[in-house]
């Protein structure tokens, strides 16, 4: 009975753990926040003032599932910041206080 439920529990952690693989990074639907996808310190008090977005965010993991239901040109998004780096992260989401 024991090794039931530590496998169960094994399984449990591991789906956990796989979760970020399938949608990317999940912070709810951007668009129907307070600034939508301009960031601000309320809603990035880890991140903001920092100017190495990839210290933080895999580009692996970002701009996976489109959480607005508008209709995102995902691809397009991924295309530019895969050319243009963290140069391009200002130009939708704001300054990040920098
Ligand atoms: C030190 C780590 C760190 C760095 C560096 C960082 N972030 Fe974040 N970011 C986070 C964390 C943690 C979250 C989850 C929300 C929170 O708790 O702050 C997040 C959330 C976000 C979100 C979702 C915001 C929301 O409204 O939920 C966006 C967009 C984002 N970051 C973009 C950026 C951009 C662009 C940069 C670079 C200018 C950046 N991040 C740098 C840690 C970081
Ligand atoms: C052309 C506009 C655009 C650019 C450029 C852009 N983003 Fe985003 N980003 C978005 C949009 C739109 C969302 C919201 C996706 C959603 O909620 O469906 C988003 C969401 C995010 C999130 C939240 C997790 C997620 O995938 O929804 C993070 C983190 C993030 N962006 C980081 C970055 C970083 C780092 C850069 C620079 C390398 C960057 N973004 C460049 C438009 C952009």
């Amino acid at each position: 009975m024991k090794h039931i439920i530590l496998i169960i529990l094994a399984m449990i952690l591991l789906a956990c753990g796989t979760d970020n693989t399938l949608g990317g990074e999940d912070h709810g639907n951007l668009a129907t926040s307070d600034e939508g996808i301009i960031l601000t310190e309320a809603e990035h008090p880890i991140g903001w003032g920092e100017a190495d977005c990839f210290f933080c965010h895999n580009m692996e993991n970002i701009h996976q599932t489109d959480r607005t239901g508008t209709g995102l040109n995902l691809e397009g998004i991924r295309e530019l910041t895969q050319d243009e780096g963290l140069a391009s992260c200002a130009t939708c989401h704001g300054t990040n206080g920098l």
